[in-house]
């Protein structure tokens, strides 16, 4: 399944300390173990902790619980508390705590401060750290100012970026078949350090911290875009009467575009690009740029959400007093994550407006008060007035729409992620509301363009314009 099996060992072998077993740290620490390293994992939080010490695995990532007990068994991979005890005999520290937003959206780098500072302090040698967690350009250089006031008499510090490109859900398939290994290192000497952890054959990218830093967020920030994008063309569908679905495939077929992160829907969450979007901004801000075309992502992932209250207003005439179901809150398919999930965003908007959430997910659950979870699908819809799909599992392809309608009190249905097939749900009595379906709603004529534009056009005009 995991193209893990036959990576050939060209890796420079290497004892490794990784400090955060989060999303990125956990992935890294079982992925770089199975690329042959000796890999110490360092968490703080005693509960998460305990529960890598079972050999357990704290969060929902296919392929992460077999590497994990796999090389806990080789030997490879160990998890404590306690630096001193991690940097024995070691001089390489993988950075990957959080860098979370602050009030304004500029990473709180405080958490990567504090590590930096404690895995030097625990060094009895010269030091590399390795920064994997998404920092502003100029964070190395700044680390590594900082670390050194920590470091012990005659321990030399050097800081290097090599930020990480894991989507969640499919972190470890990621890990092994990356589209591009980033390392920003400032010092030729220790580079082969940072690019030997990884199989010589990956495609390597080799540069200056800075640039290497701002990869990360300009990546993440064109994602976005591109979203936003597809998200304002299926606004123009639903507005003309076109399909998005179309549209944006024949967009996509260009090779120059290409068809990827070009899907419509209720907007874009997890923990990465609506943080690393507002990074760019803050740091854009932050040299006197305003970052314009970032800006305006945003605005338009804002709006998405606020497309279908709007739907689901105009639909039910007001959401007040209203019952409606969410299927899906967390922020995609393949992940128990609901961080700026948009399915939790919509339920707790619609609380607010009086509305009265059940919702369901196959893995997720926020724990809001605003949206009480149920077991399965039909229970959430039950006596509901209006279902909103928000996240795109399998599951929710395969739903029995009659009965569905049959359980509902209402018959709107609003599709934010393109599920539902319009043709297989023709003979159930819903007004089914995609995104970016003109034509698959009940659309009043329209003729576009105004036939007036087709009047008293010259040839000459028309030669003009080609
Ligand atoms: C994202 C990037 O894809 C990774 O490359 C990066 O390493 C990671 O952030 C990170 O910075 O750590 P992730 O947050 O796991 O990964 O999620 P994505 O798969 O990028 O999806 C983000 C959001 O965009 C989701 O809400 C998803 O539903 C939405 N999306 C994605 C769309 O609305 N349309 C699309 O076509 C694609």
């Amino acid at each position: 399944m995991y193209d893990f099996e036959d990576t050939t060992s060209t890796v420079r072998v290497t004892t490794v300390c990784v400090v955060g077993a989060g999303y990125v740290g956990l992935t890294a620490a079982v992925c770089l173990a199975q690329l042959g390293h000796r890999v110490v994992c360092v968490e703080t939080n005693r509960e998460r902790l305990a529960t890598l010490q079972r050999g357990e695995v704290p969060i929902h990532e296919p392929g992460i619980e077999e590497l994990l007990t796999r090389h806990a068994r080789s030997g490879r991979l160990a998890f404590t508390d306690d630096l001193d005890v991690a940097m024995t005999g070691v001089s390489v520290a993988l950075l990957c705590v959080g860098t979370p937003p602050g009030p304004d959206g500029e990473p709180d780098l405080r958490q990567l401060g504090r590590a930096g500072a404690d895995v030097v302090a625990a060094a009895r040698s010269d030091v590399l750290l390795i920064v994997k967690s998404t920092v502003p350009p100029g964070s190395c250089e700044a680390l590594e100012l900082l670390a050194a006031g920590h470091a012990r008499d005659g321990v030399r510090v050097v800081v290097a970026s090599n930020p990480e490109f894991l989507r969640e859900g499919q972190a470890v398939w990621d890990f092994f078949n990356p589209d591009r290994v980033v390392v920003g290192i400032d010092e030729p000497a220790m580079q082969s350090l940072v690019t030997g952890l990884y199989p010589a054959q990956w495609p390597l990218l080799l540069c200056d911290r800075r640039s290497a830093e701002l990869v990360k967020y300009a990546a993440n920030t064109f994602l976005a875009v591109k979203i936003s994008f597809a998200n304002e063309v299926a606004q123009l569908c639903e507005a003309l009467g076109a399909d998005a679905h179309h549209v944006l495939t024949g967009v996509g077929l260009d090779a120059r575009i290409g068809g990827a992160f070009l899907s419509p829907g209720p907007g874009f969450g997890g923990s990465c690009l609506p943080k690393d979007l507002a990074g760019f901004i803050a740091v854009s801000q932050s040299v006197g740029q305003s970052a314009p075309l970032a800006r305006a992502a945003q605005t338009v992932n804002a709006q998405a959400l606020a497309g279908l209250l709007s739907k689901l207003d105009a639909s039910l005439g007001s959401v007040r007093a209203k019952r409606v179901a969410i299927l899906g809150v967390a922020f995609k398919p393949g992940t128990g994550d609901v961080r700026f999930s948009p399915g939790v965003g919509l339920g707790e908007a619609l609380a607010r407006r009086g509305a009265l959430v059940r919702a369901h997910d196959p893995l997720a659950d926020p724990g809001s008060p605003d949206v009480e979870m149920v077991a399965d699908p039909y229970e959430a819809a039950a006596g509901a007035d209006a279902l909103v799909i928000m996240t795109a599992w399998p599951e929710y392809r395969e739903l029995d729409h009659q009965r569905l309608r049959e359980v509902m009190a209402g018959h709107v249905v609003i599709d934010a992620v393109n599920v539902v097939s319009i043709g297989e749900v023709a003979h159930v009595d819903y007004d089914v509301y995609g995104v970016g379906r003109g034509l698959a709603m009940d659309f009043a004529p329209v003729l576009w363009p105004p036939l007036e534009w087709m009047l008293d056009v010259e040839p000459s005009d028309v030669a003009a314009s080609r």
